[in-house]
């Protein structure tokens, strides 16, 4: 690409802030022109009230001067100012039939790489070992995946982190659990649907025989201690564990690696020089026989000031510590400049604490940024947390399963023009796309209720609508005669509904960008419905293959069509969302 693409609404920012320099001087130049859509007009810029009152002129006169000072005419088919002194625009079609024509070019469809490539660390997925991954992992799985995908589209370098629960008190249960079934050996089977089972067993156990429960305390204490067979055995539980949670990271479909697991007990190691260097400096202070951070403005439900737990009174580390000392790592060995968590919203105080902690240690640079993006339950029909039918908790299997049977009575309606024998996978590209369009569509930080029926409609804001959308495009583009092919250099928009569409696709680079700062995925799925619903606007006004249509109109609509289907399987990408040609 020679210069960048500019999106009109960007190359209208800087028009505007060439006006202001000029009519109103350089020291006015920086300020921003509010440039937004508009239902009005295609966009509106509403700078004149601020700068009103930094050279202190009624609005409208200020908008009247702006005008007569704005070269645009390359770009605006009309300008007027209107009410206490925004400014309408209107695009000329020539220029955005230039622009359309440059984004089908363009491999990236017009998104820039930024400008300020930073390192992230997402901490995301997160399971524990020895309980198998149930609908409370979905979330952090889906979302935490989207925001990867969008970030490293944005140009950023992403280190995927999924810090699973792999350390800690339970596992002297598990490992004496484990012993009396015979050992290692047995464990071999340890397999995807006997965790839980597992884990159950070592609990009831430990609950109610108290020699059981003895030796589960003892064998913390050897494990701890870095007894070699303790670790043996406490190793064939983390590997039983973490392939089931492989198997489930493929039928989600992340990318999710397993050499993006770094556990809790990566940690461990670190753990008692962080305690004597936090105690020597200071930093942190023994209460109670706990050693404990106080940063400044957190309190308890007692108002009492709340610690950072650094080393507990019986002398063991936790949740805490643990990932203390991982936000150092990620801060100092792997270099990251963005630290980023998705978990449940209840874990927000958990991170602000640990963040403050962190930059009181001064692990953290102020170059260094932190946040926690949390979320909402998921709820069943009846307003409360998803349980399976039997009022147990859902495992994550499970739930997919139930959905691709659930999807593939939906094809069944649908008859899709795909062999029979192809419907099961189908079925499963379906109802992924349902359930991770559920869970990405809502705002994060809200609850959302699980329903298959709402879920799985091909009308409305769901997964399934954007890709039968974007599988008629795609039947539409194999309905071309023979020879002919899409052809960038043919776009021209012509009519209001091309028009329309045409600002829609321009705006997919500020979506992604706002996606990559606010960590919102729903800001992308409300763009790509929107989207999906200005070319059927589009497609019902504007015949494009049939008969009556002039050639040079007909090429341009099917490059317009190729445009949307584009920038409809890239973004669905970004969510995690596969966009099958055939449905
Ligand atoms: N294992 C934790 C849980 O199940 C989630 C881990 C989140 N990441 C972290 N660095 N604490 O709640």
């Amino acid at each position: 690409m020679t210069d960048a693409l500019k999106s009109p609404q960007q190359e209208l920012a800087e028009r505007f802030q060439r006006a202001v320099a000029k009519a109103f001087g350089p020291e006015h130049a920086g300020m921003d022109p509010l440039v937004r859509r508009s239902d009005r007009a295609d966009f509106q810029a509403n700078l004149a009230m601020s700068l009103g009152k930094a050279v202190k002129k009624p609005p409208r006169e200020v908008a009247q001067a702006l005008l007569g000072a704005l070269e645009a005419d390359d770009l605006c088919e009309k300008l007027e100012v209107a009410g206490p002194g925004f400014i309408n625009v209107t695009l000329k079609d020539d220029y955005l039939s230039r622009l359309l024509e440059r984004t089908l070019r363009d491999p990236r469809l017009g998104v820039p790489t930024s400008e300020k490539p930073e390192t992230v660390v997402f901490d995301y997925g997160g399971p524990n070992v020895a309980k198998e991954m149930h609908v409370g992992h979905l979330r952090p799985c889906v979302i935490g995946d989207c925001l990867v995908r969008v970030l490293e589209f944005a140009g950023h370098r992403v280190i995927r982190q999924n810090h699973i629960g792999d350390w800690g008190t339970p596992f002297g249960m598990l490992i004496e659990h484990l012993l009396d079934l015979g050992g290692a050996e047995n464990a071999a089977e340890l397999s995807l649907g006997e965790l839980d089972a597992f884990y159950k067993a070592a609990r009831k156990k430990f609950d109610s025989d108290a020699t059981f429960a003895e030796r589960a305390r003892q064998r913390v204490v050897s494990l701890q201690g870095g007894d070699e067979t303790t670790l043996e055995l406490w190793k064939v539980l983390v590997d039983a564990s973490t392939r089931a949670f492989e198997k489930v990271f493929a039928r989600l479909r992340v990318t999710m690696k397993p050499t993006d697991t770094r556990g809790e007990s990566f940690y461990n190691p670190f753990l008692p020089e962080i305690a004597a260097d936090l105690e020597a400096r200071g930093v942190a202070v023994v209460q109670e026989g706990a050693l404990c951070v106080f940063p400044e403005g957190f309190k308890n439900r007692e108002g009492n000031p709340l610690p950072l737990m650094i080393r507990k009174s019986d002398g063991g580390f936790g949740y805490d510590a643990t990932d203390l000392a991982a936000v150092r790592f990620r801060a100092q060995e792997l270099k990251g400049t963005r630290l980023l968590y998705t978990t449940d919203s209840r874990q927000s105080q958990h991170f602000a604490l640990v963040f403050a902690g962190a930059r009181l240690a001064g692990y953290l640079g102020p170059e260094v940024r932190t946040e926690h993006a949390g979320f909402g339950s998921i709820l069943g029909v009846d307003k409360k947390p998803l349980k399976s039918r039997d009022g147990d908790t859902l495992r994550l299997i499970a739930m997919l399963d139930e959905g691709r049977s659930e999807a593939f009575k939906l094809l069944e309606k649908l008859e899709p023009d795909v062999p029979k024998e192809e419907w099961t996978t189908l079925a499963e590209t379906v109802s992924l796309a349902a359930i991770k369009y559920a869970d990405l569509s809502s705002d994060r930080i809200k609850d959302y209720v699980f329903d298959w029926d709402r879920m799985l409609a091909t009308e409305g804001n769901t997964g399934p609508y954007l890709q039968y959308a974007q599988a008629r495009q795609c039947s539409m583009l194999r309905k071309l005669a023979p020879g002919e092919a899409v052809n960038a250099s043919a776009l021209r928009v012509q009519h209001a509904r091309e028009h329309a569409l045409a600002l829609h696709i321009l705006g997919f680079a500020a979506t992604v960008d706002d996606v990559a700062a606010s960590l919102e995925p729903h800001k992308l799925c409300g763009y790509l419905y929107e989207l999906a619903s200005a070319f059927s606007s589009f497609y019902q006004d504007c015949p494009v293959l049939k008969a009556e249509t002039p050639a040079d109109v007909r090429a341009s609509r099917v490059a317009l069509t190729d445009l949307t289907r584009r920038v409809l399987v890239q973004g669905m990408s970004l969510l995690g969302i596969d966009a099958p040609e055939r449905m």
